[in-house]
């Protein structure tokens, strides 16, 4: 069987063994296979190669001095930079500790000593294929996150909003113990609420004053539309329901559907409050920034009329009061 007649799968390997053996077969068998090889004697060299390099997969052995291979695995997997890097890890077949702690650290995959070559070249394809994937999903997300700083861009009185707004929110949705993936939502949603902006024109989006009727029409179409951008791509299927009910309100006198109370995705009510929040502490054509206290004692108002969920309200408040340095300083939303 021929791994060569399989659509070519190319990238980058780096590959860590102390054994200067082990290390130049490897390097003989995947070279000759398409692959680029980076090869590194031990645990901190392979680390430095890899902040050095972009690697698509590591080989790594278990058993280094200095830093063993479950070490830099685990530092690999730690770090946001270099977490969706597959991770081969080589172990003796009888070492079924290893393989456990393999797993415990992150590890995508195990291969047993002596390396056997078809199952190498299988192991290394199947992760590179799954990481080709990863990568262009990464590129999907990242051009909508573009996209959405590039709205954000546009008015200098919204400067950093997309970035406050994502680690506040995600803070919040932390201190309501919600779970991961809506705390990732958030952050996400933090950056890309507002993306639907993209269909109103720069002189409604910009215009110093209050709104005509009908530009106030166009702007709260904003949430919808930036819901039907987002909604092609899987990974935001949490963040979908964030964009769209960003500006309910609890009373159902918002928009775009008129919820209310608890029918307002709760992640949408957590955004909302950081959004209004920083919405008011920044300085607008038309207004000054207010400070915390003024900004929390508008909302503690609009809470009492019914606008904001008291309950996330009150736990948002606490937030801003155990914030040591109050970032939510500039910002703004419509
Ligand atoms: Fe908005």
């Amino acid at each position: 069987m021929s791994f060569r007649s399989s659509p070519a799968i190319t990238g980058t390997i780096l590959v860590a063994d102390d054994q200067a053996s082990n290390r130049e077969l490897m390097q003989e068998l995947l070279s000759h296979e398409g692959f680029e090889v980076i090869t590194a004697p031990d645990g901190p060299t392979a680390l430095e190669e890899l902040s050095r390099a972009q690697a698509d997969l590591v080989v790594l052995d278990v058993l280094m001095p200095r830093m063993s291979g479950l070490e830099v695995c685990e530092k690999i997997k730690a770090n946001p930079e270099t977490y969706l890097i597959p991770v081969i890890l080589t172990t003796s077949l009888s070492d079924k500790q290893d393989r456990i702690n393999g797993i415990r650290v992150g590890a995508d995959d195990f291969l047993s000593r002596p390396v056997d070559r078809t199952e190498l070249l299988a192991r290394v394809r199947s992760l590179l294929k799954l990481k080709l994937r990863t990568d262009e999903l990464e590129r999907a997300e990242s051009v909508l996150f573009t996209l959405a700083r590039s709205i954000e861009g546009k008015d200098p009185y919204t400067l950093g909003h997309c970035e406050r707004l994502a680690d506040y929110s995600a803070r919040l949705g932390e201190q309501l113990g919600l779970p991961a993936e809506q705390v990732t939502a958030l952050r996400r949603g933090g950056v890309v609420h507002d993306i639907g902006k993209i269909a109103v024109p720069d002189a409604i989006l910009l215009k110093p004053g209050g709104l005509s009727k009908e530009e106030w029409k166009l702007m709260r179409e904003h949430p919808v539309v930036g819901e039907r951008i987002c909604a092609p791509l899987k990974s935001f299927r949490y963040v979908l329901p964030i964009i769209r009910h960003h500006h309910e309100k609890f009373d159902g006198s918002g928009y775009p559907d008129g919820l209310r109370g608890q029918s307002i995705p709760l992640a949408a009510r957590v955004l909302a409050i950081v959004d209004v929040y920083d919405a008011l502490t920044t300085q607008r054509p038309y207004k000054r920034a207010f400070s915390s206290a003024e900004a929390l004692n508008t909302m503690r108002e609009e809470v009492a009329r019914g606008w904001w969920d008291p309950d996330i309200f009150c736990q948002f408040e606490r937030l801003i009061r155990n914030s040591e340095a109050n970032v939510l300083s500039h910002g703004a939303t419509r």
